[in-house]
């Protein structure tokens, strides 16, 4: 932590600069008052100086012109007993000299050219008076008189401070300091506020602070009641709110409760379609096959043929032998009889063969369902899958319409491709995008020539690209017509007498939550088609919100 600076109260701080800047002042006005002085001073010296040169001349040219020494010498004391003269001196022509007091370099000086003092016009020349007066104790004076002035300045100043240090205190330091007892008051307490100091009725920028603080404590007092107020009702509400939020959440448990068996049974009722649909399949074949047996059993007259051959030879039983050789009715009648029981094997024949194959129905029937059950134990589970043999998985459901409707599969599978995602879904996937393979090469109008029909093939393709692998199903078969495209991801879309419409939809849908895509092509009505399964090689975290659009499947809103 940083120590604290010692606290220096603004009036010392105030007063403080108020005297270093008079300080300032007083010494830059010294300093001018002592050149100005100084300059005054040798100007003066210097007219006081002139004013003896005019003075004493005439007395200096008649002592100097008799050569009365100690006149000259009483000129020259009577000069050196002058404050501002240092030194004098009285030459004559003949370089005699007069002096007192002692010569220097740094003076102001005088000469004066003395002549003879008679009335003739032409002057002559007799000797010279010199006057000088020393600057540097002209200096000295100077310095001593403004260095006085200077002293006497700063007690001056120091005096101000003092008084304005003082007022300050009186004026400002104090009623601040009450101040901020005050505001100190108002964030500490939330009680009565300590009175106001008496600066605050003067009216002043500190009056304005406190009304303005007496103002805001009165604001706060005002909102912390109103919290308060809000804080005993947030109480009372929140205990509502709780029990509100209790009964809430006891209601969404069993709303989710609920949509859990929902969604179970869903999930359930999509097995079973899937269930009774490769199951309807097998049945439809088994029921046009008891159905024509059936017309067969009833059109066929083998047995009434052979009862009214019994009575006949019932009726001819005394005379069997007669009948038998020489009626032309009796010899036909045993030819009749072997013909009818020749049929009649032959029925028993079919008959078998019937059997058999319903027996291989019922058979695929069992094995569909053991698979479904198989699949459905799968359902949610994230786990490694070959993805090839869930497509011959797949492949087995439909087995049976496949080899009924003699179509043609072709497999061009990548070696080892794993998949790291939900089985039962992919598996739901590849099984409807089959199954409407399979419907669409066995279109009724398809059949009808021998060629096309014999064009009927589904190719299945699986390969790896960067991450994501493509399962492809191309057919041969009705193709999808460019009025259809908008629509055949949409719920409840179908061209077929018993289609539901949400096979696309349901696939599209899954493809997009295992983190794929579901994408057809097709060049239009009877030109085929081909729908791409893509998908990571792991699975995507699940996304929510889909929106169906033409020719990519479902794409996230
Ligand atoms: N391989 C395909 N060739 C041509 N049209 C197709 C093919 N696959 C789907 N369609 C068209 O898309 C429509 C919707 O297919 P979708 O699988 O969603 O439903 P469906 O097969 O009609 O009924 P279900 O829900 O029983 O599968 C089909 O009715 C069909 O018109
Ligand atoms: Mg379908």
């Amino acid at each position: 932590m940083k120590p604290r600076r010692p606290l220096r109260s603004l009036a010392t701080r105030a007063s403080l600069q108020v005297f270093i800047l008079s300080l300032f002042c007083v010494i830059f006005v010294t300093t001018w008052q002592l050149i100005v002085e100084y300059r005054d001073e040798k100007d003066r010296v210097t007219d006081q100086m002139n004013g003896l040169k005019d003075s004493l001349t005439d007395v200096v040219a008649r002592s100097l012109w008799i050569y009365d020494e100690d006149q000259l010498r009483t000129i020259l004391h009577g000069l050196k007993s002058l404050d501002y003269v240092s030194h004098a001196q009285i030459e004559d022509n003949d370089l005699m000299r007069i002096r007192i007091g002692r010569e220097v370099p740094d003076a102001i000086k005088i000469s004066v050219p003395i002549y003879a003092p008679n009335k003739s016009q032409n002057k002559d020349l007799i000797g010279r008076l010199h006057i000088e007066s020393n600057l540097s104790s002209l200096r000295e004076k100077v310095l001593t008189r403004i260095l006085s002035t200077f002293a006497s300045n700063f007690v001056l100043i120091m005096l101000i401070s003092a008084i304005t240090i003082f007022i300050f205190q009186l004026q400002v330091t104090r009623p601040l300091n009450h101040l901020s007892q005050f505001a100190k008051k108002i964030q500490l307490s939330n009680s009565s506020l300590p009175p106001i100091h008496a600066s605050a009725s003067k009216g002043d920028e500190i009056a304005q602070v406190y009304h303005a603080l007496a103002v805001m404590h009165g604001n706060i007092q005002a909102d912390y009641q109103t919290i308060l107020k809000a804080e005993e009702e947030l109480k009372l509400y929140k205990n509502d709110l709780e029990t509100l939020v209790e009964e809430r959440t006891e209601k969404l448990n069993q709303t989710t409760k609920n949509l859990i068996d929902s969604s179970r049974k869903a999930g359930m009722a999509e097995v079973a379609i899937g269930v009774l649909h490769n199951i309807g399949n097998v049945l439809t074949g088994a029921n046009v096959r008891v159905e024509k047996l059936k017309n067969r059993i009833d059109e066929d007259e083998v047995l009434i043929n052979l009862r009214s051959g019994l009575n006949l030879l019932e009726e001819k039983r005394g005379n069997l032998d007669h009948y038998l050789k020489h009626d032309r009715r009796g010899e036909k009648l045993l030819d009749f009889l072997e013909a009818s029981v020749e049929k009649l094997l032959n029925d028993h024949e079919e008959l078998k063969e019937t059997i058999r194959l319903q027996r291989l129905d019922l058979g695929t029937i069992s094995s569909i369902i053991n698979k479904q059950q198989e699949q459905a134990k799968f359902t949610g589970l994230v786990e490694n899958i070959d993805f090839a043999a869930c497509i011959d998985d797949v492949l087995s459901l439909y087995a049976h319409e496949i080899n009924r409707q003699q179509i043609l599969i072709e497999k061009d599978f990548e070696a080892e491709i794993i998949v790291t995602s939900d089985r039962h879904k992919i598996l739901q996937i590849v099984g409807n995008l089959l199954s409407n393979a399979i419907q669409a090469s066995s279109w009724a109008g398809w059949e009808q020539t021998r060629e096309k029909r014999n064009a009927r093939v589904i190719s299945l393709s699986l390969k790896e690209e960067l991450g994501t692998i493509i399962f492809a199903v191309r057919d041969t078969g009705i193709g999808i017509s460019e009025e259809q495209k908008p629509y055949i991801f949409r719920y409840g879309y179908t061209t077929k007498k018993d289609g539901h419409g949400f096979g696309l939809h349901s696939s599209a849908l899954d493809a997009r939550l295992l983190g794929g895509s579901l994408q057809y092509a097709s060049e239009g009505f009877e030109t085929g088609s081909i729908f791409y399964l893509t998908l990571p090689l792991f699975k995507a975290p699940i996304t929510k919100g889909f929106k169906s659009t033409p020719n990519a499947g479902i794409e996230l809103s």
